[in-house]
């Protein structure tokens, strides 16, 4: 007994000692260990993360998806990076309703924060992209966003200057193809993790709500208004992920949102459950971008609810037109939601641009 609980102990030293190393952030890989596992911490309110098992993260790959992140490289008329539409001080998302692409034409629908990516199994408002890696062939090859075909994007980078080193160390080979690019992005978008709001710090007896936002957190969490069942609290995200129709008046012919990716009509105009965390960074909201504040946005939720085919059964003051909020209510609602923001997602150095 005593021996197994040395042991234990000792295995427990290792694996700090291995942690610890993790955290080292050379960029270049000794070639005759290759790279170096990068070890992404969970955040104790979240559950567990999942990583595409093919893709696992290492110091060189983060660090070279980070550099193809910020680099407009991959755009037709090298002027637009994902940066650009995925802005930091936006929680990586776009102020603007629709974003600008390479020639300067509009996406067809809002950008999309990216943060906890690692908890999320579908990706697009959509849910076309069933994981991280997948997603990133999308926007180069987007004739609204970057324009390129992948042949393209292989050869401006195999010519480079530096990538062919960068991948080498990355991925062990210096002959760049597609799925190197996405692979790589997709580690970077990984490691942006978020949690740590004054909610998360509530939580953690740091600090403690007003009494407007404990006000707001009951709305949140009542029967009524509902929005505790699809922006789940339980696994720490405020967002199921799940494709849901929440009552907005979208034309389902013009706008079927998950019909397009599954062809059935239950789910025409559904969409992507979006986490709740960091909307004091991402106006505007919705798939269009179409409230520009919070406070039109629960007057949504409050009065403007429409009724149609597939609306969802949690949407159950639909028929009512909303939960019927009074404005002292909205402004509770209002400032809890607010206390999901994290401002260090906006500062933190190792998501920036690395040539800054
Ligand atoms: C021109 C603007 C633009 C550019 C450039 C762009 N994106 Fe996006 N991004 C968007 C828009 C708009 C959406 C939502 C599109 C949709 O759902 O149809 C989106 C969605 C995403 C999502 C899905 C997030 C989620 O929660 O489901 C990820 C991930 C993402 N982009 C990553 C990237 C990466 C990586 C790049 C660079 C390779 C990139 N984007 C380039 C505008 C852009
Ligand atoms: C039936 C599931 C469901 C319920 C219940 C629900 N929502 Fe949503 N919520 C969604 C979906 C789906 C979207 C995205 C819809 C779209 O863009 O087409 C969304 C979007 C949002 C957004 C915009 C987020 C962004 O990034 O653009 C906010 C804010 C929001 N909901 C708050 C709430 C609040 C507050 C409640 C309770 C009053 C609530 N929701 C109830 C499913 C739901």
């Amino acid at each position: 007994m005593r021996i197994s609980l040395f042991l234990l102990c000792c295995v427990a030293l290792f694996a700090s000692c291995v942690k610890d190393e993790f955290k080292d952030d050379g960029f270049i890989s000794d070639p005759k260990t290759g790279p170096k596992p990068f070890y992404l911490s969970k955040p104790d309110q979240f559950i567990d993360y999942t990583i595409s098992p093919d893709n696992p993260l290492t110091v060189e790959g983060v660090a070279l998806g980070r550099q193809l992140f910020y680099d407009p490289i991959l755009s037709r008329n090298r002027n637009v990076s994902c940066a650009s539409c995925h802005k930091q001080e936006n929680a990586f998302s776009d102020p603007s309703k629709l974003s600008e692409g390479t020639h300067g034409e509009l996406s067809s629908r809002h950008s999309m924060a990216l943060f906890n990516l690692a908890w999320q199994p579908l990706f697009f408002w959509d849910g076309r992209a069933p994981s991280l890696e997948q997603q990133a062939f999308g926007p180069v090859a987007n004739p609204l966003e970057m324009d390129m075909t992948w042949p393209e994007v292989e050869d401006r980078l195999n010519d480079h200057e530096t990538y062919p080193a960068l991948f080498e160390a990355a991925f062990g080979s210096d002959n760049i193809d597609s799925n190197m690019v996405a692979y790589a992005i997709a580690q970077f978008e990984y490691t942006l993790v978020s949690a740590d709001s004054k909610y998360d710090r509530v939580q953690r007896g740091e600090e403690s709500f007003t009494r407007l936002e404990e006000a707001g957190a009951l709305i949140f969490d009542n029967e009524t208004s509902d929005c505790f069942h699809c922006h789940n609290k339980a696994d720490g995200q405020f967002g199921s992920f799940e494709m849901r129709n929440n009552g907005l008046d979208n034309d389902i012919d013009l706008n079927p949102g998950y019909f397009d990716v599954t062809g059935r009509a239950l789910d025409f105009g559904k969409f992507k459950t979006p986490s709740l965390r960091n909307l004091a960074f991402t106006a505007p909201y919705m798939h269009d971008g179409r409230f520009e504040t919070l406070e039109e946005v629960i007057e949504f939720y409050s009065t403007g609810l429409h009724v149609n085919q597939t609306v969802d059964p949690f949407m159950k003051q639909a028929f009512q037109g909303g939960v019927q909020l009074d404005e002292k209510d909205q402004e509770a609602l209002v400032a809890f939601l607010l206390t999901l923001s994290d401002s260090s997602l906006l500062t933190n150095p190792d998501f920036s641009d690395p040539n800054k």
